[in-house]
């Protein structure tokens, strides 16, 4: 059975099943568009860059890797294949934060929320998270996260299963700053923004914690500004 969380955005968010306590088994997407202060020298740490852009109503102002002690914690944990590929408040293992599309999209973010992502056809986006412990030496390298990125402007997809179809890459979930302690240490990963129109996306966040344990949690809603 393949459990999985899910969050949708123009960012992701992603929750982890395991069998410790949630505090520690959690991970989420902390930012979708993470520069680096110094494009020579890649860093996930908070003197190492700045974050530009977020997923659907990400709360602002909280320490890095902290938001697993946030009411509704910032994870949602899928159930099945069948599940609403982003957190609705409602449905999963854990349901985590609401990340609903918003009506326009743009309402999830600004004020309270972080920005959306703006980006560009070929641009390099980062997405940064916190290791919550699982990218220890004894933790599997299989562990991978996973980009599905729309390739069509609308709603939502109703069930991860057409989100899956998606897909356009995966990276390694152990991609992480060192020196840090387990909990708290800063990871990420970066990939090229595919071919698209102008227009708002979901992007999904998910990740994949093993045969029994997915992680999703991240939709992205962005506005492109490339023109194809
Ligand atoms: C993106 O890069 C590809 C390969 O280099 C190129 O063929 C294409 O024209 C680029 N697209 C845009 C919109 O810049
Ligand atoms: C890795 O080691 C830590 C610390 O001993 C432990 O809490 C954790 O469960 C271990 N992880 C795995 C996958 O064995």
């Amino acid at each position: 059975m393949l459990f999985k969380t899910s969050t949708c955005i123009f960012l992701a968010s992603l929750a982890l099943f395991t069998y410790t306590s949630p505090t520690d088994a959690h991970s989420w997407a902390d930012c979708i568009d993470w520069v680096f202060n110094d494009p020579d020298k890649v860093g996930w740490g908070d003197n190492d860059g700045k974050c530009l852009g977020y997923a659907r109503r990400y709360p602002l102002g909280e320490e890095f890797g902290s938001l697993d002690h946030a009411n509704p914690g910032r994870h949602y944990q899928q159930d099945g294949d069948n599940a609403p590929p982003c957190s609705d408040g409602k449905h999963g293992k854990d349901v985590g934060s609401d990340e609903t599309r918003a009506d326009p999209p743009e309402r999830a973010y600004g004020g309270k929320y972080g920005a959306m992502t703006v980006t560009s056809v070929n641009d390099t986006l980062c997405i940064r998270w916190p290791a919550k412990n699982h990218a220890e030496d004894n933790e599997s390298n299989k562990l991978r996260v996973l980009i599905n990125f729309a390739s069509k402007e609308g709603e939502d997809p109703k069930t991860q299963e057409e989100v899956t179809k998606t897909f356009l890459l995966d990276m390694p979930y152990k991609n992480c700053d060192e020196g840090k302690v387990p909990d708290r240490r800063p990871c990420g990963g970066c990939f090229k923004v595919p071919p698209r129109g102008p227009g708002t996306y979901l992007l999904q966040w998910r990740w994949m914690l093993n045969k029994v344990t997915t992680l999703i949690a991240l939709f992205v809603d962005e506005t492109w500004g490339g023109d194809l």
